[in-house]
């Protein structure tokens, strides 16, 4: 038999899409899915991308500069001004998503065999890169019980080896739903300094605060610029995940300098993409004020309906668009798979993302479920109405 990489086999298969053939089959049985297993915004993209996409008469589509499109990067570093962040715009390189920042990120930063330090339950495809770029993460677990904030910073600083390059936030975090205050980030920084560490932030959600916090950005410390990387996406801001753009910024020249040559490897990011992400700098606020009143909806009904729930328990989270639940079950994979495969309520189930692919630590996650609320409160309704009743009838209930 021809052979394959061994990394290939390792690689793992995202938590989030590894039931869809479930879903697909449950489908084709013509049963309806509530999707709260991934978070792919169902509100409409701001009409000002939708009109550069009908306006768009390109004579070629051409590859752009690898670090993307000049006046895009020059319009960028308004955006981050209005958020209180000073930037030159050749800080900041246009990637394929944050997805292809985080990749270049990870190879530009670590050695094989390096570690970086990461708050669990993480984003999963944290695992996949850090497979991809051979390096090995070190979690420190967070805990339902008082919203996933942040451990001690001493857990943090016992976690350091003579291999820790960096420690990784999610802020606000997905899976959780956490909001990191300034005090826990300028914690972060002074360990940082400590042990000559990278700071590398996702803020893919930075939007999505709630509840009149105020979204504290890592390049909002001072003494630090240094050693920040910030990772960033027009994905959910904009809900265009499929325009494929985010953004890679550091004020750091040797990492930019050498980030760009992973950004060169693959030539240029997608010129469609960054067409529609330009014109999306116009985006008026009332999208956001709109966008940010219907999250703060579903949420709460969400998580109402769900502590509503015999033995049922979700933390309300005060960011970005995911809880966890802990539920009353023995297993998340297997409650998540049978939940599509054996149940359905009057012709209708939901599908949610297990948990345990959220931890490094194995064992973690069995009795949680991520769940996103993207869909809109009538659907969220009959979700809730169909999951309690699931819950009744699992044979895997714990109590
Ligand atoms: C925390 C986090 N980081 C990065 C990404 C990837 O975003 P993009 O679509 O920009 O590649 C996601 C997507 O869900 C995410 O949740």
């Amino acid at each position: 038999m021809l052979k394959l990489s061994e990394r290939s086999y390792k690689m793992p298969a995202s938590p989030i899409r590894r039931l869809v053939p479930l879903a697909d089959e449950a489908k084709r049985k013509g049963i309806k899915v509530y999707h709260l297993n991934i978070g792919q915004p169902d509100l409409p993209t701001p009409q000002v991308a939708i009109d550069a996409i009908k306006n768009w008469e390109p004579q070629v589509i051409e590859y752009t500069n690898s670090a993307g499109i000049e006046s895009y990067r020059r319009g960028l570093t308004q955006y981050y001004k209005k958020h209180g962040i000073d930037l030159d715009y050749t800080d900041i390189l246009i990637t394929a998503g944050a997805s292809e920042a985080l990749f270049f990120t990870f190879m530009t930063i670590f050695n094989p065999g390096e570690e970086v330090i990461i708050p669990e339950p993480f984003y999963t495809n944290y695992n996949s890169i850090a497979l991809e770029a051979d390096v090995k993460i070190v979690p420190i677990t967070t805990k339902i019980e008082n919203g996933f904030s942040l451990p001690d910073i001493e857990e943090f600083e016992k976690r350091i080896t003579d291999k820790t390059k960096a420690i990784l936030i999610c802020n606000p975090n997905n899976p959780t739903g956490a909001l990191y205050p300034q005090k826990e980030l300028e914690q972060l920084r002074d360990l940082a300094i400590k042990h000559n560490l990278w700071i590398i932030a996702d803020e893919v959600y930075r939007e999505f605060v709630y509840d009149g916090q105020k979204h504290f950005s890592v390049m909002h410390l001072s003494g630090i610029e240094d050693r920040v990387v910030l990772v960033d996406s027009n994905s959910k801001r904009y809900s265009q995940c499929g325009t494929r753009v985010g953004y890679l910024i550091s004020k750091n020249k040797e990492f930019i300098k050498l980030a760009l040559k992973y950004a060169m490897a693959r030539l240029s990011p997608p010129y469609f993409g960054q067409i529609i992400g330009e014109a999306s700098l116009n985006t008026p606020q009332s999208y956001f004020d709109q966008v940010y009143n219907e999250y703060i909806k579903r949420r709460d009904f969400l998580i109402d309906a769900l502590n509503q729930m015999d033995g049922v328990f979700a933390p309300k989270p005060h960011g970005a668009f995911y809880t966890i639940a802990r539920l009353p079950i023995d297993d998340s994979d297997k409650f998540c798979e049978w939940m599509l495969s054996d149940f359905n309520y009057h012709g209708e189930t939901v599908m949610m993302a297990p948990a345990t692919g959220f931890y490094a630590t194995p064992g973690l996650g069995k009795d949680e479920v991520r769940l996103a609320y993207v869909l809109k409160v009538e659907d969220l309704q009959k979700a809730m109405e169909i999951l309690d009743i699931a819950l009744k009838q699992y044979p895997g209930r714990t109590n």
